[in-house]
């Protein structure tokens, strides 16, 4: 926890709640010192009734902003019917939400787990499991530097930020981490003992960084030249962020994955990741290789049905208010030095600073704006899709004040 932070005046029952967690909760996040207590649309409110602007909604999670009345509705109906059943029986949601997903990405197959490092672990069996099959040295993998691909041990090992994997050294054999705009050493890197290449077309945690377009498109013929698996994580950068389904529907003509991994939006805060393949990648798994308990269960897959139906009609905003945000931010940056570059796309934005910004967060919380800092000087933003612009404008005057004070 930042110790210059400047909170808001905290109530006992606040400190209370915060002291429960500093002794029985696992040290392991620096959270902020409030305690959220309910939302409604892009506000947050904290148990001591202040309200927050949520340009970040739960790290990309809460798409729809949060008590939205048409998820509210169908998660009320659905815990009075059937929560979970296992994957022992069908249900009515998984079918149509893979048919859904199909049709949005282009790839035939889905398989439902519970988040995205899950999601990552599925996508490096199928990897492994597609190299083994032609031979046993080709099980290696390359993955980007800045990468960011989950918490277990197989995703850290493909990500490519050393401070993930350093404490739990030793990891997975055989991954080689390359620059994204480095398209030679990506053709060095990828050979016949390759089974996969791992790529956030929109590298989140890493700063909201964009893959070059010729990039994607070179690792797509690398793949196909030496058989591996393409493999998008659009964990973050996916379901509609961009104002296109997938980050890489932006590539033209499309760069399609063998596999493409997401999950953070997708049943608006329940947890839900998906695996979604091509019949090459899915070939890889024969039944009872690969499984979960929760995955895909009956609530979060008809919240994801909802959601779906609602992106549609969210898609044009998406771009236009993302679009609207962008250029408020360069204006930002034409008055404050400190701005370096505006990046991203859709609701995807990254401000990078010639300085640390984690001060800087802490004091647009203070003003009742809740934006993230990554990569230590990136702050990012990763709105609910249905921000207007009046919000944005709101959040500049915020952003304008304490850029203003930092100067
Ligand atoms: C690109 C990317 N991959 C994987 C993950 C891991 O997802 P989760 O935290 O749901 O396990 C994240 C989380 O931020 C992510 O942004």
């Amino acid at each position: 926890m930042p110790s210059t932070i400047t909170a808001p005046e905290v109530s006992a029952q606040t400190q209370r709640i915060m002291g429960l967690e500093k002794e029985y909760v696992l040290q392991n996040y620096a959270r902020y010192p409030v305690v959220m207590h309910r939302g409604k649309g892009c506000y947050l409110y904290d148990t001591d009734g202040n309200r927050y602007l949520d340009l970040i909604s739960g790290i990309g999670v809460n798409a729809l902003g949060h008590a939205h009345p048409r998820i509210t509705k169908v998660i009320r109906e659905q815990s009075g019917l059937l929560l979970h059943t296992s994957n022992l029986y069908y249900h009515e949601y998984q079918g149509p939400l893979a048919e859904r997903l199909a049709k949005m990405s282009g790839l035939q197959r889905t398989f439902f787990c519970n988040s995205g490092t899950e999601g990552m672990e599925a996508a490096i069996k199928m990897i492994r499991s597609h190299g083994g099959k032609v031979s046993k040295n080709k099980f290696e993998i390359v993955s980007l530097l800045d990468s960011f691909h989950g918490r277990t041990i197989g995703a850290i090992s493909v990500t490519g930020q050393e401070k993930y994997r350093k404490p739990f050294e030793p990891l997975l054999d055989g991954v080689r981490f390359v620059p994204r705009n480095d398209i030679a050493a990506l053709e060095t890197a990828v050979s016949d003992n390759t089974a996969g290449i791992l790529i956030e077309p929109i590298q989140g945690e890493g700063g909201i960084n964009l893959v070059p377009e010729p990039y994607l498109r070179a690792a797509r013929e690398l793949a196909d030249r030496h058989n591996a698996l393409l493999v998008f994580d659009e964990i973050q950068c996916g379901v509609g962020r961009t104002g296109t389904y997938f980050a890489y529907q932006l590539s033209e003509p499309v760069v399609m994955p063998d596999i493409c991994v997401t999950a953070k939006p997708l049943a608006c805060g329940l947890p839900l990741g998906v695996v979604i393949s091509n019949e090459r990648a899915a070939a890889s798994i024969a039944p009872g290789m690969h499984g979960t308990t929760f995955g895909g269960n009956v609530l979060a897959c008809r919240v994801a049905l909802e959601f779906l139906d609602i992106l549609d009609e969210l898609m044009p905003s998406i771009l236009e208010v993302g679009d609207y945000c962008r250029r408020r931010f360069n204006e930002l940056a034409q008055k404050h030095n400190m701005i370096k570059e505006v990046r991203g796309h859709g609701l995807m934005l990254g401000i990078e600073l010639d300085r640390p910004g984690k001060q800087i967060v802490s004091d647009c919380m203070a003003e009742g704006l809740l934006i993230n800092c990554t990569h230590d000087v990136v702050l990012r933003f990763l709105p609910p899709f249905i921000l207007t612009k009046a919000d944005v404008d709101r959040a500049i005057v915020v952003l304008d004040d304490v850029l203003g004070r930092h100067a």
